[in-house]
């Protein structure tokens, strides 16, 4: 853990999680980002990859997991020795460790994990939770208890649609009402489009309010500087890194949701299920 990581806060953080429906779409690219960006802004960041099937930001950073969520679950090791600190000074707390539905744990398993991670959680400012691809029950989870929800999608119809079926998933189902949604892979005009369009089906159909917080465009380097496990801004100093940065910024600027329930106290006992004594408003049972 980061020596900044070290002063307790007081309070629970807050948490923003970020999905898509499709995968592919840049998810785990602007999580890395962010996290790197709040850093930036002087934030103790915790950046959990919420994949626990498969691995998604260490294998985007180059860094070396020394343990995964299963060893914690199974009592060999806590969460903090989990966590490693990326150079540039926020923290991972890695996936991709085959556990694939935190429903099937013990509850005695889910105890521990809860503990472990409202211990863990209290050291920083801000949670980023980078989500797998698809609608499953971890996703669900993951996405619905987090104060803030950011939807990344692409202007390819098939992101759009995805996009729309987890914003529809999480509203009527988990009682999400409110989402930030940034465009990647377009320039301005194509985002704007993308946006209506998801923002036209979302007011015919849905009880939903849609933030448009910005756009990333396509650019070569993207890919370059992950194959090379860095990050962009250490690759290239191209124009379209201020884009980046403005779409960051915004995000990091908009105000958490206060949602009830929501927020990193109630993230994980949430996520793990009622059987700990916790009382819920929705249908999250294990
Ligand atoms: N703005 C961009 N310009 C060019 N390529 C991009 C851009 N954003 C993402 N990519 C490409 O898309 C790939 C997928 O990105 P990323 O892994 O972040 O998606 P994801 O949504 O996290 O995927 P998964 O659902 O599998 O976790 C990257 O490896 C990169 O090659
Ligand atoms: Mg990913």
């Amino acid at each position: 853990m980061s020596e900044a990581s070290k002063l307790v806060r007081k309070n629970p953080p807050p948490a923003i999680a970020i999905g898509s429906g499709k995968g592919g779409v840049g998810k785990t690219f602007l999580s890395v980002h962010l996290a790197d960006r709040a850093v930036q802004q002087g934030k103790r960041v915790l950046l959990v990859d919420a994949d626990l099937g498969l691995a998604n930001v260490d294998v985007m950073l180059g860094i070396t997991a020394p343990g995964n969520i299963q060893q914690v679950v199974d009592g060999q090791a806590q969460l903090s020795d989990i966590v490693v600190t990326h150079r540039n000074g926020f923290d991972v707390l890695p996936g991709g460790s085959g556990l694939h539905e935190l429903t099937h744990l013990s509850a005695m398993q889910q105890r521990l994990l809860l503990d472990e991670m409202n211990a863990l959680t209290c050291n920083y400012d801000l949670v980023l939770i980078d989500t797998a691809a698809g609608i499953g029950e971890n996703v669900l989870y993951f996405t619905s208890c987090a104060e803030s929800v950011l939807i990344v999608l692409t202007p390819d119809p098939t992101s759009l649609t995805d996009a729309y079926a987890l914003i529809k998933v999480l509203s009527r189902q988990r009682d999400v009402g409110k989402f930030m949604v940034a465009i990647n892979q377009a320039d301005e005009v194509q985002a704007q489009i993308t946006f209506r369009r998801l923002l036209s089906v979302a007011d015919r159909y849905l009880d939903v309010v849609l933030d448009f917080v910005g756009f990333m465009p396509e650019y070569n380097k993207v890919r370059a500087a992950i194959q090379s496990q860095q990050l962009l801004h250490n690759f290239s100093d191209s124009s379209r890194i201020d884009s980046l940065n403005q779409l960051l910024d915004s995000i990091l600027a908009q105000p958490p949701c206060v949602r009830s329930g929501a927020g990193m106290q109630l993230f994980w006992q949430r996520a793990l299920g009622n059987d700990l004594g916790y009382q819920s408003q929705t249908d999250l049972a294990v």
